[in-house]
């Protein structure tokens, strides 16, 4: 069992000592009861409450994160910025990692959590998790492309890539679907085109959409029904 105060951190919203201000301050209820000490453990399946709303009891932390060019997909690194270091300093301290990369000049979705078995399914190849990508390339975009990404495109060192979707939103831009997650894949599929990538953007990660709402680095705790859809995809009900 755990302690209430250490779910309470787990969700993302609060450190450890708000948790234990919220507590003293008679605002967190389990199953109605208001929750007089910190060190209280909290019985599985009860309901915890923070101001009248229901919170997550997640023994792990899951956070989705609208990630900005110029940082790294890395909890630690000599010499760059990494997407942990937007975090509170309560968050960086519980071991969140980026499930899967985006490259450094690459935005959009990020999903970070502790959460390490579920992680690993989601990037297990079997699962065949798709990511959808918004795309800007140099140079106009065409039915050629599309069927060769239909089919499978070869890179350059001679991979020949899983079928993918190319769906043309204008001229030079696209929604891409992918299957896998190679180094670098999107970049090097345009490029085999002859059209490099000039933009790129995460849009989803299996059942996950990135919430519009979040600007450039920020990031929220995903709700309760988004990491159930995620546990399905990875196959871990
Ligand atoms: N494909 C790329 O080339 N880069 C990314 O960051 C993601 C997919």
């Amino acid at each position: 069992m755990e302690r209430i105060d250490k779910l309470l951190a787990n969700t993302g919203r609060w450190s450890r000592k708000e948790a234990a201000e919220l507590i003293r301050a008679g605002r967190v209820t389990v199953d109605g009861t208001v929750v007089e000490r910190r060190e209280e453990k909290f019985e599985p399946g009860a309901a915890l409450w923070v101001d009248g709303e229901r919170v997550s009891t997640e023994e792990y932390t899951y956070l989705m994160l609208h990630k900005p060019a110029g940082l790294v997909s890395a909890t630690e690194d000599p010499r760059e910025k990494t997407v942990v270091s937007l975090l509170p300093e309560h968050l960086r301290r519980v071991g969140l990692f980026p499930a899967g990369r985006l490259d450094k000049d690459t935005v959009g979705l990020l999903l970070l959590t502790n959460d390490g078995a579920l992680a690993h399914a989601l990037l297990a190849p079997k699962n065949h998790v798709d990511k959808t990508y918004l795309v800007r390339v140099e140079g106009g975009l065409d039915g050629e492309d599309e069927a060769a990404f239909r089919e499978g495109v070869t890179l350059a060192d001679g991979y020949r890539c899983l079928p993918a979707g190319l769906e043309r939103l204008g001229p030079n831009e696209a929604l891409v679907t992918l299957r896998e997650g190679k180094y670098h894949q999107i970049k090097r599929m345009c490029a085999a085109r002859g059209k490099p990538v000039a933009f790129l953007k995460r849009l989803t990660f299996g059942p996950l959409r990135l919430d519009e709402g979040l600007g450039a680095g920020q990031w929220r705790a995903l709700t309760g029904e988004e990491l159930a859809a995620l546990r399905a995809a990875g196959g871990r009900e």
